[in-house]
């Protein structure tokens, strides 16, 4: 039996709970206030194919130790994840892994659109989380970035009542920009070659498409001023489309690049500090629904590499959480503003049923961010030795307590 006692939960009661499990946990939990488990909606876990980089054994320990309970996990694999064969497959794979490791994680998976596949969402329409559209190339080789094809996948999802899940970026203009910016070699140029103009064109590209087929469109990494402008406007007319942000696009920016170099490097990537601030006024507007760690693991030697050869992702599922607690210690965020974007937003949008998890943080614990802890197989963070105030201490999960201090 798992007892907690004492806990204070979000609407300010305290609160006692008994968990059935083979575990004999007593824990005065006076000083931990009880969140839901949280959901990442954009995970790249790296299987099947890129193994070395991550895969469900330290992904799942990840997952947990982020306090997170729950991950939808995007389809540039190798090979991509965009026929039913290749689905099934992968969750074959994934479920051996979890049960490796003993952590049954709750998971979801998106089907890459592929412009020869189409007829294969109709097969899997019920064993998806929604459908991911890459308009602008990044990990990986899915891409639609022809008018038809997208038309096509747009009137798809409406159809069958999927989410269609966007990276948002033009790829044309990206293609036109690389060759304006070939002789700069440093990663800096990164943000000039995708720039907040790149962006903003997709998404208006997106929100043209939603007027015509009222597909729900779900727009990951949205990172800049430009794009919250134009899906302020389509939300206010009310058109069906949702913002995810990501952890590197709020606490960091383009000054980062002379510390972490390729390690600051991302699609869409990092912005100006002005950038980076609208993204908290969005969310206080309601602009934003949704934080997704975009957990994109690469190894240092691959982001050690000179700008043209270091890969776009950084890793993220351990460290949201702290910074976003530590965000609400710096008077940023509100409590009920994180537990919306972690997993509440994310239920509605999804119609994911609730479920008894919970994560158990400690608004006033200050710690290090350690790399040597991190479960991630690739072992780095672009938050390294960053000072957080706010951590997750223990996630409950599958009726089992995990201690995240360890
Ligand atoms: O930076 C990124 N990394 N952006 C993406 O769109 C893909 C991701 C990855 O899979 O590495
Ligand atoms: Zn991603």
């Amino acid at each position: 039996m798992i007892e907690i006692s004492n806990v204070l939960t979000l609407t300010g009661e305290r609160k006692s709970f008994l968990i059935k499990s083979n575990d004999t946990v007593k824990l005065d939990a006076t000083n931990l206030i009880a969140f839901p488990g949280l959901i990442d909606p954009h995970v790249h876990f790296r299987v099947p194919g890129q193994e070395y980089k991550e895969d469900w054994c330290s992904a799942a320990a990840a997952t947990l130790r982020g306090g997170y309970t729950t991950v939808f996990d995007m389809p540039n694999n190798l090979p991509p994840c965009i026929t039913q064969a290749r689905l099934v497959e992968k969750k074959e794979l994934i479920n051996r892994q979890l049960q490796a490791v003993d952590i049954p994680l709750r998971y979801q998976l998106y089907l890459g659109a592929d412009k020869n596949h189409f007829d294969e969402i109709y097969k899997v329409k019920k064993e998806i989380i929604g459908i991911k559209v890459f308009m602008g190339s990044s990990t990986g080789d899915l891409l639609m970035d022809d008018e038809s094809s997208l038309h096509a996948a747009f009137a798809i999802a409406t159809k069958l009542n999927l989410v269609v899940a966007i990276h948002a970026e033009d790829e044309e203009m990206i293609q036109q920009r690389r060759l304006k910016y070939k002789s700069h070699a440093s990663h800096y140029i990164h943000s000039e070659i995708r720039s907040p103009e790149v962006a903003a064109k997709a998404v208006a590209k997106v929100i043209e498409l939603v007027k015509l087929y009222g597909t729900r469109a779900y727009i990951l990494h949205v990172s800049s001023i430009s794009e919250l402008e134009l899906i302020a406007k389509a939300k206010k007319a009310g058109l069906p489309i949702f913002a995810e942000t990501s952890p590197h696009h709020l606490f960091l920016d383009t000054d980062a690049y002379t510390k972490l170099q390729g390690k600051a490097q991302m699609n869409p990537p990092l912005r100006s500090k002005e950038h980076r601030l609208a993204l908290f006024e969005a969310i206080h507007e309601g602009v934003i629904d949704t934080i997704g760690s975009d957990h994109a693991p690469h190894t240092l030697a691959e982001k050690s590499k000179p700008y043209g050869e270091s890969p776009s992702g950084v890793p993220g599922i351990e460290t949201n959480l702290p910074l976003l607690l530590n965000a609400y210690n710096q008077g940023l965020l509100s409590l009920n503003e994180i537990v919306a974007l972690t997993c509440y937003n994310i239920q509605k949008l999804f119609n994911l049923e609730a479920n008894e998890d919970l994560v158990l943080v400690d608004l006033n614990q200050e710690k290090v961010v350690d790399q040597s802890k991190l479960k991630t197989k690739c072992g780095w963070s672009p938050f390294a030795d960053w000072k957080l105030k706010g951590w997750p201490v223990y996630t409950i999960f599958n009726n089992r307590i995990y201690n995240l201090q360890k």
